[in-house]
């Protein structure tokens, strides 16, 4: 593991970011000098707040890495004004590893509960395949088992609106790169169609981790219900400051916003915009947050500028993570930590 935080175009970025720091949106939009890329507005994102139940339905069993999801989790969540909720999944898990590929029962009613206890409390639900890593590193012998494992989950949730959203593949990486994924987000996308009995919104991410270098360079189908996703954790030696998990370790105490690492975030929006226009497609970043561990002050005042900026864009957010290792919400003492919410809430 894991990600890494370079991006393909870092330079090229930089560079539209100087050239457009100090103008408002507005003054962009209008602009037409030719020494200025003009900002476009994106179709709006369904999805605007969102928060991920992540480490729980995705850990390899459900309780092993912190918690569950409880129902009265789920109506925090919509209680705090979120109006979305993206379920990490761990499907590969829970099905046969040889044809036809059956979901354990029992797992799937698990699964279809958590997200009926979500649309009760007027949630959208983000169903994803979370932590597939087997597909990762060899796409061609998994490859059948994610579109089976795909035609059976949306059949189960077949006919039910437009408030289930479905999330092809999280993360791709290693040998699962672009010219594989196209392929494989094309025919998921038709396995879905075909089965889900609707017209759901369906999320498409890129190679390199889902973050936004994956989605520069990748095709995606001519469908209009489509999403385009991508994930930003930088800095990482800030975001990940102290965690375990990862290859490389990054001692705490590292703060957050210089003014260039201001910029850097200013050009990621600027740059996701430009994905959105070229596809004509929402934009969903749906993984963003800090560690657990880091002053709260400081997670709160990175959290509150990525999510302005992404609103400023049309683009939706999906805050990572609920109640585990990036947590806002103690789940023991059943209470959200109160400037992390308004970090994300205030107007
Ligand atoms: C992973 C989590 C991890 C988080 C932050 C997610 O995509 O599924 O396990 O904690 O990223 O690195």
């Amino acid at each position: 593991m894991k990600k890494t935080p370079s991006r393909k175009s870092i330079a090229g970025l930089l560079l539209s970011a100087i050239m457009s720091f100090g103008c408002s949106a507005e003054e962009q939009h209008n602009s037409t000098s030719e020494n200025e890329s003009p900002i476009y507005q994106l179709p709006q994102s369904p999805i605007s707040k969102c928060i991920n139940v992540g480490n729980a339905l995705d850990a390899p069993n459900e309780g092993d890495w912190t918690y569950r999801i409880e129902d009265y989790h789920l109506k925090a969540i919509a209680d705090a004004g979120f109006d979305t909720v993206r379920v990490p999944i761990r499907w590969s898990a829970h099905a046969l590893a040889t044809a036809p590929y059956t979901i354990d029962p029992v797992f799937f009613d698990r699964v279809e509960h958590v997200v009926n206890t979500g649309l009760d409390y007027g949630l959208q639900v983000i169903v994803d395949v979370h932590h597939y890593d087997g597909i990762m590193q060899s796409p061609d012998e998994h490859y059948e088992r994610l579109d089976q494992m795909w035609r059976q989950i949306a059949k189960r949730f077949s006919g039910r609106g437009d408030r289930i959203i479905f999330e092809v593949l999280n993360e791709a990486h290693t040998e699962l790169t672009n010219s594989k994924l196209a392929k494989l987000n094309s025919k998921v996308l038709t396995t879905i169609r075909n089965n889900a009995g609707s017209e759901p919104w369906i999320i498409l991410g890129g190679d390199e981790w889902g973050n936004l270098s994956g989605i520069e360079d990748a095709r995606f189908p001519d469908d209009p219900r489509t999403i385009l996703t991508f994930h930003d954790y930088s800095p990482f030696p800030f975001t990940h400051q102290g965690a375990t998990f990862t290859v490389e370790k990054y001692p705490l105490g590292r703060e957050w916003g210089s003014e260039k690492e201001k910029k850097e975030l200013k050009a990621l929006f600027e740059d996701a915009r430009k994905i959105g226009k070229k596809w004509n497609k929402p934009i969903f970043m749906g993984e963003f947050g800090v560690i657990d561990g880091v002053p709260n002050s400081w997670r709160a005042e990175y959290i509150e500028q990525y999510r302005r900026k992404a609103e400023e864009a049309h683009i939706g957010w999906c805050l990572w993570d609920f109640g585990a290792s990036f947590a806002i919400y103690d789940v023991s003492t059943r209470e959200w930590e109160p400037k992390m919410l308004d970090a994300l809430m205030s107007q």
